[in-house]
Order: structure tokens, then C-alpha cells, then sequence
């Protein structure tokens, strides 16, 4: 007996997605919208933790905390250029410039780069050695301001 009522629920609920579906698909942005909305809040994201570790560099604080959020960097910057795909070149207030899309594989290159400099500083973080870590930590803000440079438009 459940089950049959469950199947008729499931029926029921097949029914009903059609309608439910096409209302959804009017509500929601395009996907445009959303990966430029993904990757400024993403970016936001990103700063906070960079002013987080530039305050603990500056008053020689433990830096072993910042392990697990250097190593999200550090795959979030791999993986960042998938939410530039063609599409998202212009609006919804985007900053992008449009050289990440034509010089694709150099937008890619400076992701790589300050991934691989948050994969290093996460290593270091572990070590807990402060000295490497406000080391490493200029060479990743170097790999932020190199490719903003060239692939975001200036505030
Ligand atoms: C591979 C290139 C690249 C790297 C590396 C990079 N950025 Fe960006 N960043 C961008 C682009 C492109 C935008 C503009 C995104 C948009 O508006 O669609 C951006 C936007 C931002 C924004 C503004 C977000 C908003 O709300 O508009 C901040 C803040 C930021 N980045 C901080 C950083 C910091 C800090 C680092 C280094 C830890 C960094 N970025 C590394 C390319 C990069």
C-alpha cells in the first residue's frame, strides 16, 4: 500500500514538473548573470582572506590557520577561468576585460600561477614558519596584481 502511494506521488509529482519547470526558468537569471555574480563574490571572498592573512603577516601572528584557506585558493584560482566561458565577455557590471577572452590561454596561464603560489603558501602554512609565509604571501599578491593588469578593467 505505501508503495503504491508512493508511486502515485511520484506520478503526481511528474505531473506537476512541466509547469513548475518553465515558471522556475522565467524566475532565475540567466546563467550569464550568474557566473559573473560567482566569480565577484567568489573574488570578495578571496580579498577578505587575503586582508586576513596580510593582518597576521604584519603583526607576526600564527600563520597555521591559513592552511585550509590557501589551499581553497589555490583550487579556486585553478579552476576560475571555467567561469569565464563566451557569454560572460560583457554586462551585469562585469570588470573582466576583454583580452582574458581573446588571449584565453594567458588568462589560464596567470590562474595557474596564483593557484600554484596558494598551493606553495598552504604548504608553508602547515610549516608554520611566519617568515616563509610573508614570503610567499608577496609572491601570491604579485600573481593577483599581474593578472589584473592585464585582464581587469581598473577600479
Ligand atoms: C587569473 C586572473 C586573476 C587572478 C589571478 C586574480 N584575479 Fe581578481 N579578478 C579577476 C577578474 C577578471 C575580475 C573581474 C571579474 C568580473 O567582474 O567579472 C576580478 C575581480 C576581483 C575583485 C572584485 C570583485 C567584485 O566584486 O567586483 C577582487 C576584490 C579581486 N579580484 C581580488 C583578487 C585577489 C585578492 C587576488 C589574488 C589573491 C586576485 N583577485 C587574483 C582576475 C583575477
Amino acid at each position: 500500500m505505501k508503495k503504491i502511494i508512493a508511486i502515485s506521488a511520484l506520478l503526481l509529482g511528474g505531473a506537476l514538473v512541466p509547469a513548475g519547470y518553465a515558471w522556475s526558468q522565467a524566475a532565475i537569471a540567466t546563467p550569464a548573470a550568474q557566473l559573473i555574480e560567482t566569480r565577484q563574490a567568489g573574488q570578495d571572498v578571496v580579498y577578505g582572506l587575503i586582508s586576513d592573512m596580510k593582518a597576521a603577516v604584519a603583526a607576526k601572528a600564527d600563520v597555521k590557520g591559513f592552511a585550509d584557506g590557501a589551499g581553497a585558493l589555490s583550487r579556486w584560482f585553478h579552476n576560475f577561468p571555467s567561469l569565464f566561458p563566451a557569454g560572460t565577455e560583457t554586462g551585469h557590471n562585469t570588470k573582466v576585460l576583454a583580452a582574458a577572452f581573446s588571449d584565453a590561454a594567458g588568462f589560464a596561464k596567470a590562474a595557474e600561477e596564483a593557484s600554484a603560489a596558494a598551493g606553495k603558501l598552504a604548504e608553508i602554512a602547515k610549516t608554520g614558519d611566519q617568515a616563509a609565509f610573508a614570503v610567499q604571501f608577496q609572491a601570491l599578491g604579485q600573481a593577483c596584481g599581474a593578472c589584473h593588469r592585464t585582464y581587469k578593467e581598473r577600479n
